[in-house]
């Protein structure tokens, strides 16, 4: 059974992340999602809300399993006994910060190999920052995130537009 790890801060999950989830259950059986908990010192949502979105947006998914982790990703890909880890490129600016960050996760351990998965062309500009951006203005973030995320931002921010 192929094993991929899915990893980021999910800070928070977008519409983008969750097309990529179901293209890597589309090549491998099982993918775990490692939500990075420590991301950034003043997260938008803990590392408890990053999970429990998660969990909710998968819940029928099958295939999916998400854990939180803290440290070197390549010491969570060996943890799960995954075969790979899976990150989505959006762009060049993407690419050129994904490249080297695949190959030194290679380097420490062949099996945290790193495949790309090219973005759909029209989830190219959203991103967890943009979301965050628009929530600190009051922009509109329907299109940015799914329903679960977008009603957990609604009662935590008490943001309406
Ligand atoms: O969603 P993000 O913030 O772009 O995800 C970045 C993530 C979690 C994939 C990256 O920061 C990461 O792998 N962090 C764990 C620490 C690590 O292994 N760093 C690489 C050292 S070569």
């Amino acid at each position: 059974m192929a094993t991929a790890v899915f990893p980021g801060s999910f800070d928070p999950v977008t519409i983008g992340h969750m097309d990529l989830i179901k293209r890597a259950l589309a090549i491998f059986d099982k993918l775990v999602i490692g939500v990075l908990a420590n991301s950034a010192k003043n997260p938008f949502f803990t590392e408890e809300e990053r999970v429990y979105m998660l969990k909710e947006l998968t819940k029928d998914i099958p295939g999916t399993e998400v854990i939180q982790f803290n440290g070197l990703l390549v010491d969570f890909v060996k943890e799960t006994k995954a075969d790979a880890v899976i990150r989505g490129i959006r762009n060049s600016i993407d690419f050129e910060y994904e490249l080297p960050l695949a190959q030194a996760n290679y380097k420490l351990d062949y099996k945290a190999d790193t495949i790309f998965l090219a973005t759909l062309p029209e989830h190219s500009y959203i991103s967890s920052s943009a979301v965050r951006e628009l929530v600190r203005y009051k922009g509109d973030i329907k299109g940015f995130v799914p329903d679960v995320v977008y009603q957990f931002i609604v009662q935590k921010f008490d943001y309406m537009i």
